[in-house]
Order: structure tokens, then sequence, then C-alpha cells
């Protein structure tokens, strides 16, 4: 392989680095607390992990079907919703994925974690944070 070649291959190979590096972008990487409601009702929060989630399915599948805002904390999702089949429910319905009766593969954050954005390109999933 030539020099140049080799260097271009290079280049290409960092540009999704470079990409994930803009901050921004990169917190969609990463995972989400969500905790509106749930400690206050005795549950640990919720870890949401968006990156295992993003790599199976398009954005607009939760952003535009499910109504899911881009923005965290902006939700206000309800157990009684889920249970109905809507939010994380649409697809934790023991069909897509595995049923809401598995409470501690959510509500899997350490307790007193506020709703944000936790890590940066790594998703860590249940349990993590
Ligand atoms: C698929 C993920 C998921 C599973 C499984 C799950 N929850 Fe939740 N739960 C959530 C989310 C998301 C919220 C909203 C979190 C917030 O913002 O506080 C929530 C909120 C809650 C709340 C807060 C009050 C309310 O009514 O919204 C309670 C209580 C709760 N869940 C109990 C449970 C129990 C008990 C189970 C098991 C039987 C369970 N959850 C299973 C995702 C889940
Ligand atoms: C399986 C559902 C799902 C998919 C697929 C998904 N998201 Fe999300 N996204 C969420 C949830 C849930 C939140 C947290 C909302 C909250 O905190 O109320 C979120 C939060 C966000 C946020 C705000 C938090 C942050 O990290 O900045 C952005 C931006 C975002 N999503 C962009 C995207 C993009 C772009 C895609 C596709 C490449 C995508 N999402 C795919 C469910 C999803
Ligand atoms: C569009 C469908 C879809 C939606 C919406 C969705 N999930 Fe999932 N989720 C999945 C699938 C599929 C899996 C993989 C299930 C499996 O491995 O059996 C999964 C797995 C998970 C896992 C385990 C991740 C791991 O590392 O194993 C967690 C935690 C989780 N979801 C939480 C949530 C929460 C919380 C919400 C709502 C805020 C949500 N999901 C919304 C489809 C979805």
């Amino acid at each position: 392989m030539s020099q140049v070649r080799r260097i271009l291959q290079v280049c290409l190979l960092l540009i999704p680095a470079l990409v994930a590096g803009i901050p921004p972008a990169a917190a969609e990487y990463a995972d989400v607390v969500l905790n509106r409601r749930a400690e206050k009702e005795g549950m640990r929060p919720v870890i949401f992990p968006h990156w295992f989630h993003r790599i199976r399915f398009r954005c607009k599948v939760c952003h535009q079907e499910l109504g899911f805002k881009m923005r965290v904390g902006s939700n206000d999702v309800r157990m009684s919703d889920i249970v109905e089949g809507k939010f994380c429910g649409a697809c934790h319905n023991g069909d897509v994925a595995w049923a809401p009766d598995q409470c501690d593969l959510c509500h899997s954050a350490k307790r007193g974690l506020p709703t944000g954005i936790y890590g940066g390109h790594e998703t860590l999933g249940p349990g993590r944070w």
C-alpha cells in the first residue's frame, strides 16, 4: 500500500472519533438517568442506556413515533404509561424486549442521582451509575 493511501485511510478512521468528540453530539452516546418521580415514589432512579438503543433503532422510532422529546428530563414518563404500552412500554412488553415486571433492570441507578446525562462515549447499562 502506498504511503499516501495509508495516510488517507488513517484519516478516514479518525473522522468518527473527531465527530464523536464534539460535546453536544457525544451526549447521545451516554446513559440517561430518569428520576423525576421514581425515587420520590420509593424506587431507584432509572438508567436508560441511549447508545444501546440507538444502535438497534432509528431515532424517529422513539423521538417521533413514541413521542420522547429530545431533551433530558423533559419527558413525563409514568409507570402506568409503560404498563399500558407507551414510551418504554412500546417495546418492553415481553415481546420486542423483556416485560415491565423486570423492575430492577430499569430502576438500576444509585439512589440520589438526579435526572441527567452520565458518561461520555460510554454506555454502561444497568447498575453502573
Ligand atoms: C422498561 C423500563 C422500566 C421497568 C421495567 C420498570 N420501570 Fe418503573 N419507571 C420507568 C421510567 C422510565 C420511569 C419514570 C422515571 C422518572 O422520571 O422518575 C418509571 C417510574 C416509576 C415509578 C414512579 C411513579 C410512577 O408511577 O411513574 C414507580 C413507582 C415505578 N416506576 C415502579 C416500578 C415497578 C414496581 C416496576 C416493576 C414491577 C417498574 N417500575 C419497572 C421505567 C421502568
Ligand atoms: C429506544 C428509544 C430511543 C432511540 C432509538 C433514540 N433515543 Fe434519544 N432519547 C431517548 C430517551 C428515553 C431520552 C431521554 C429523555 C428524557 O430524559 O426525558 C433520549 C434523549 C435524547 C437526547 C437528549 C439527551 C442527550 O443525550 O443529549 C438527544 C439529543 C437524543 N435523544 C437524540 C437521539 C438521536 C439523534 C437518536 C438516533 C441517532 C436517538 N436519540 C435515538 C430515547 C431514544
Ligand atoms: C424501540 C424499542 C425500545 C424502547 C422504546 C425502549 N427499549 Fe429498552 N430495550 C429494547 C431492546 C430490544 C432491548 C434488548 C432486550 C434484550 O436484550 O432482550 C432493550 C434493553 C434495555 C435495557 C438493558 C440494556 C442492556 O445493557 O442489556 C435497559 C436498561 C432498557 N432497555 C431500558 C429502557 C428504558 C428505561 C426505556 C424507556 C426510557 C426503554 N428501554 C425503551 C427496546 C426498547
